[in-house]
């Protein structure tokens, strides 16, 4: 069993970004600009954007981040939206989700500038996704697939068991293991919620993707032996003996699982680093105006 160590993948990409990142320096061209929004004070989501913004500043790249209360009205959150749209240094806009429940996520991707859309939410950039068009590919799914890529790990005719159906993971992810590409080149289950045998389901996959958000869903009688297992997951249980209260559980049962696997993503510095990775990647081809 090898673990997939997204830490080290994540290093050698943003390393390779802050190379790239001087270069353009040289060049006199202006460095990468990444505007983050964040609404409210989700401890979960302060952590992944604080993490991304960090990130930034590693590499060279300019970072915004709007902070704003739960009470914003959607009308005040719109026009912010619409100024990055139009301020020519702004590369890439990211919207951190969950959005309060007053205001309308939909229309909130909707108003980004689909040529600043980093996070490929917009409809326009799923669209030429599902297309196989270039666009910018959803963080955590495109980490998947350089984190694939990155450990040559063999996909095509593969079959591939996606659990979860999200707009963010389950449903891209799904879609570039299915693509006539490398990594890709799939056979793929896309399992949820209403999915009545997904422990079988599971038994038949070379390659399982985890993406439910529940604690240890994936226990070990549910992989087979020398599966390819990657745990999105990043869940916060109740912890008394850590000082944060917490600590982080993937999607998987990793004592469980990991024995039987050829490859194991861990929880933390699994998917994590990687989708931050990711990122950093899309907003460098907005700001060369290139997507992916
Ligand atoms: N919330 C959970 N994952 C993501 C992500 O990749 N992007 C944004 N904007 N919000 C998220």
């Amino acid at each position: 069993m090898q673990i997939l160590d997204g830490k080290l993948v994540s290093k050698a990409i943003k390393d390779q970004l802050a190379l790239n990142v001087a270069e353009l320096k040289a060049q006199g061209k202006k460095v990468p600009h990444l505007a983050a929004i964040l609404v409210g004070n989700d401890g979960a989501s302060e952590t992944y954007v604080a993490s991304k913004v960090k990130s930034c500043a590693e590499i060279g790249y300019h970072s915004t981040l709007l902070r704003f209360d739960d009470h914003i009205s959607e009308k005040h959150l719109l026009d912010h939206i619409n100024m990055l749209n139009e301020n020519p240094d702004v590369d890439g806009i990211l919207v951190q989700l969950p959005l309060p429940k007053s205001i309308n996520e939909e229309l909130v991707i909707n108003t980004i500038d689909p040529s600043k859309d980093v996070d490929g939410f917009h409809p326009m950039n799923v669209g030429k996704m599902v297309s196989g068009l270039p666009t910018f590919i959803p963080a955590t799914p495109y980490g998947i697939m350089l984190m694939l890529e990155h450990y040559n790990i063999e996909t095509k005719g593969k079959h591939a068991v996606v659990i979860g159906r999200s707009h963010i993971v389950g449903t891209p992810m799904s879609i570039l293991l299915s693509r006539n590409s490398n990594p890709g080149n799939c056979t793929v289950t896309l399992c949820h919620s209403q999915t009545k045998n997904l422990k079988e389901l599971c038994l038949q996959a070379d390659i399982v993707v985890a993406a439910i958000g529940r604690p240890d869903f994936v226990t070990g009688d549910m992989v087979k032996e020398g599966a390819v297992v990657i745990d999105v997951g990043i869940n916060r249980v109740a912890d008394n003996t850590k000082k944060s209260g917490f600590r982080l559980v993937g999607d998987v049962k990793f004592d469980e699982v990991a024995p039987k696997c050829s490859f194991i993503t861990p929880v933390p510095g699994g998917v994590g680093p990687m989708t931050i990775a990711a990122l950093l990647k899309n907003t460098y081809h907005s700001a060369i105006g290139q997507k992916g």
